[in-house]
Formats: structure tokens, C-alpha cells, sequence
């Protein structure tokens, strides 16, 4: 999703995942503003930080985040704007902004540290700016150049994207935490300096999961998206909508089933999850969502896993374990028998393959 290659002229855009290095500095050497060097293995291991949040936050979502559906290349049309996509914008560029902001107050960098700008200032009722506020400004500032220079159109697709780079920016932003130190005899708290603190990075992936859920759909109208007066309208448009709010401009496709050619897999196969006390009521639905509701049947298997337990040691010197079996039981999605098709209360669906 960043620029990583340079054909003679043309620009690609490829995924993270198309190559397994993407991010060497021969990259950067080749496509990257000079002066941001320093700040690239930064800026790559926050991208690979968002990657691996969207995969924790869609683990149990029909669309899983697929690597193959990551891919953002304009090149092969296989660029989409649909929700999925305004959230992998959302989520990459926090995770960039995250990374070199902590980064920074790692005092990984020699150009930039805490942000003191307020300190000693009234803050509010009883506290006083003070203390090492994590930089944001500066990782806002670094992640901009890196991230949105990658949209080089002036199309709805661009503004979509930079729309949703912003809105990733601002879930940063507006997930810090304010942390207070008391001050005053013997710890009275009388007064009290706060400084601001990023959270952990799971809670900006949370934040951003509602926003997606919350996504917006803004219609502008395809064919006409290149004179000049669309692009006033595209401005427009996008401008009045908040910066905290995900957008987007195609409906999803349907992900209970296979398309090869938008490189989605469909649901049948996946696991999901039935029993458990620490399930929460998204992860419960799992298997309505993955299966039931495509279509599909949810096949049990029950497997026993042996391990060594019960250690004991023994004088001198021999540690013995028991042989323990847990029962473990798992689901899957499967297709339905032939004749099954049209049971259950489960409204019938297309066939996804033809049977072999
Ligand atoms: C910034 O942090 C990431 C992960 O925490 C680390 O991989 C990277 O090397 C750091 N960058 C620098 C320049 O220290
Ligand atoms: C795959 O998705 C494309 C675009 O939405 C659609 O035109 C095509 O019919 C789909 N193919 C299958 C096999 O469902």
C-alpha cells in the first residue's frame, strides 16, 4: 500500500505483502524523500503493526483480512473502495503514526522527544501541564509525508483514502490517555501535573472496529470524476463529512463466497468458535456468521491433545511428567450434504462451487 517500486515511468503501488521485504532501504533510496530515511524501518514495522491489528480485530469477521485482499495496487484494477478498504487505510496510518511517535518518545530518534509545549500550563480544574507527553505532533507529521504522499490522484478513490489515512490519525489522537502525578505535602494531591500518553495499540484497533461499523457510504457519481468541477464537488463532499469518520464508495462484496478475482476466499473452511466462558457475545455469533448465515453447516470435530503435565523431580536429577489428555473441540465451516441444502430455517443460498 506504499510506494516500494519505481518502473521507468510509472509508479506502482504494491502491497506489503507483495514482496517480503518491501521496506529495505534500497526502496526508500529509490521512491522516498531522502530526508525521511532515518525514519523508514519506523515507519515499516508500523504498517506491519496495523496489518496485524486488523487481523486481530476481523478474526471472527467473515472478511479476515486477507493478504491477497490487502493488496491496494491500482495496477490490475484490483483497487476497491469499500468499507474493508477504508479500514486498512484507517489502520495502517495509525499504526505508522503509533510506531514513530513511540519511536520518539523512545528517544529513538535525535531530532525529536517529549512533547513539553504546554508544560506549566493550567490544564483544568487542580493540574498543571507537566511531564513527557507523547509526541504525537511529530508522529502525525512523519506518518503525513510517508502515508498520504502515496495517493497521488485527484480521483474520489484518493480523497477516500486520504480521507480514511486522516481518520486513522485522529483514533490516535483521541485514544491518548491522560496520566497525573500528585504534588503536595505527604502525596495530599493538591496539585497535580498530566501529561498525555499513548494507550496500548489494541485500543486504537478497537476505536477504529467501531468507527468501521459506523462507516459511511458517500455516493459520487463514477465516469464523471475527472473534470474539474467533479473535483470541486469530490472536495466538497468529503470535507463535510468529520475526519474521525470512516468513508467509503462501493458497497462490500459478498464474503461467505469465493471470487478469484477480487482474491477472496470465502468462508467455508474457517474456524469458529462456540463454547467458551471467555467469549465475548461477537466471538459467540461466530459461527452463525461464518457459516450459518452462508449457507453453510458447521462441522464438530473433537480431537485430544496429549501433553506432559504433573511434573515431579526427582532426587537427583530427573524431572517425570505425566502423559495429560485435554479434549478439544473444534468448528468449521462446511458445506451442507446435497439435500441439505434448503433445511433448516437458513434462507437457501446460491451454490458456492459446483460439486465436485
Ligand atoms: C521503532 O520501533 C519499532 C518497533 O517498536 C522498531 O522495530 C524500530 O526499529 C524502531 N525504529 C528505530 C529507528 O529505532
Ligand atoms: C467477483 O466479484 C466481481 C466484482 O464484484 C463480480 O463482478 C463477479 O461476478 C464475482 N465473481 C464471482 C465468481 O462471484
Amino acid at each position: 500500500m506504499f510506494r516500494i517500486g519505481c518502473y521507468p515511468g510509472t509508479l506502482f503501488l504494491v502491497s506489503l505483502f507483495h514482496l517480503s521485504h518491501p521496506w529495505s532501504v534500497n526502496n526508500f533510496l529509490m521512491t522516498g524523500p531522502k530526508a525521511y530515511l532515518i525514519y523508514s524501518s519506523s515507519v515499516a514495522a508500523g504498517a506491519q503493526s496495523g496489518i496485524e491489528e486488523c487481523k486481530f480485530q476481523f478474526a471472527w469477521d467473515r472478511w479476515n483480512c486477507p493478504e491477497r485482499a490487502l493488496q491496494l495496487s491500482s495496477h490490475g484494477g484490483l483497487r476497491s473502495a469499500n468499507r474493508e478498504t477504508a479500514f486498512v487505510h484507517a489502520i495502517s496510518s495509525a499504526g505508522v503514526m503509533y510506531t514513530l511517535t513511540r519511536n520518539c518518545s523512545l528517544g529513538d530518534f535525535d531530532n525529536c522527544g517529549c512533547d513539553d509545549s504546554r508544560n506549566g500550563q493550567f490544564g483544568g480544574q487542580g493540574w498543571l501541564w507537566g511531564g513527557c507527553s507523547d509526541n504525537v505532533g511529530f508522529g502525525e507529521a512523519i506518518s503525513k509525508q510517508f502515508v498520504d504522499a502515496l495517493e497521488t490522484g485527484q480521483d474520489a478513490r484518493a480523497a477516500m483514502n486520504l480521507h480514511n489515512n486522516e481518520a486513522g490519525r485522529k483514533a490516535v489522537k483521541g485514544t491518548m490517555k491522560r496520566t497525573c502525578k500528585c504534588h503536595g505535602v505527604s502525596g495530599s494531591c493538591t496539585t497535580q501535573t498530566c501529561w498525555l500518553q499513548l494507550p496500548e495499540f489494541r485500543e486504537v484497533g478497537t476505536y477504529l472496529k467501531e468507527k468501521y461499523h459506523k462507516g459511511l457510504k458517500v455516493d459520487i457519481l463514477k465516469g464523471a470524476a475527472n473534470s474539474a468541477a467533479s473535483r470541486g464537488a469530490i472536495i466538497e463532499t468529503f470535507s463535510s463529512i468529520s475526519k474521525k469518520e470512516l468513508v467509503h464508495l462501493e458497497d462490500s462484496p459478498d464474503y461467505c463466497l469465493e471470487n478469484k478475482t477480487l482474491g477472496l476466499l470465502g468462508t467455508e473452511g474457517r474456524e469458529c468458535l462456540k463454547r467458551g466462558k471467555a467469549l465475548s457475545k461477537w466471538e459467540k455469533r461466530s459461527c452463525q456468521r461464518l457459516c450459518g448465515d452462508c449457507g453453510l453447516a458447521v462441522e464438530e470435530q473433537r480431537a485430544e491433545m496429549v501433553s506432559s503435565c504433573n511434573c515431579k523431580f526427582h532426587w537427583c536429577c530427573a524431572v517425570r511428567c505425566e502423559q495429560c489428555r485435554k479434549r478439544v473441540t473444534k468448528y468449521h465451516c462446511v458445506r451442507k450434504e446435497k439435500g441439505e441444502q434448503h433445511g433448516g430455517n437458513v434462507p437457501p443460498r446460491k451454490l458456492r462451487r459446483k460439486q465436485p
